[in-house]
């Protein structure tokens, strides 16, 4: 079609090389459907989820809000790629444990995440109430937010908070587990 270029990108340490791409393709779109990665979830499509979350370069990004041919030369990982890592693992494990995971629709926009967020901090990794609010643009639409804080305080081995940490995410932060 009209306007459609090659796109050459890395996808989870491969290299890709698409023959047509529209301008106007998503990169959440890109990933699920022209790549297969369905782990890349597609909520809302207009920045307001966080399931379709992403790593370019290693800084997590919303793909539903990114032109799949911005990704020229860039390095993109979703959370297929981070399989068997140890930071995921950990990630995984501490929702799990918490019985974090209900349907997980929103999970992999949460691991990824939290995997960008652990890895920015140079200097040790956030409280827990930094964290929760770090993560407000992650919604979980079958509301287990108690459960992902839980999760989230196994992951840095703190205590368990008895009710949800002040602006986590966005539910009444005075609601008792
Ligand atoms: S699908 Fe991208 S933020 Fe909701
Ligand atoms: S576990 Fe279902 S949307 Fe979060």
């Amino acid at each position: 079609m009209r306007g459609d270029l090659p796109l050459t990108l890395r996808v989870n340490g491969s290299e890709q090389t698409l023959p047509a791409v529209p301008a106007d393709t998503k990169l959440l779109d890109l990933l699920r459907w022209r790549l297969g990665l369905k782990g890349t979830k597609e909520g809302c499509r207009t920045g307001g989820c966080g399931a379709c979350t992403v790593l370019v370069n290693g800084e997590s990004v919303l793909s539903c809000l990114t032109l799949a041919r911005e990704m020229e030369g860039q390095e993109v990982t979703t959370v297929e790629g981070l399989s068997g890592t140890a930071e995921a693992e950990a990630v995984q494990r501490a929702f799990v444990e918490a019985g974090a995971v209900q349907c997980g629709y929103c999970t992999p926009g949460f691991v990824m995440a939290l995997v960008s967020l652990r890895r920015e901090r140079r200097d040790g990794p956030p409280d827990l109430p930094t964290l929760a609010s770090e993560l407000g643009g992650n919604l979980c639409r079958c509301t287990g937010y108690y459960s992902i804080v839980r999760a989230l305080a196994g992951l840095l081995a703190a205590p368990i908070p008895p009710e949800l940490p002040k602006s986590t995410f966005s539910v009444d932060p005075g609601r008792s587990p």
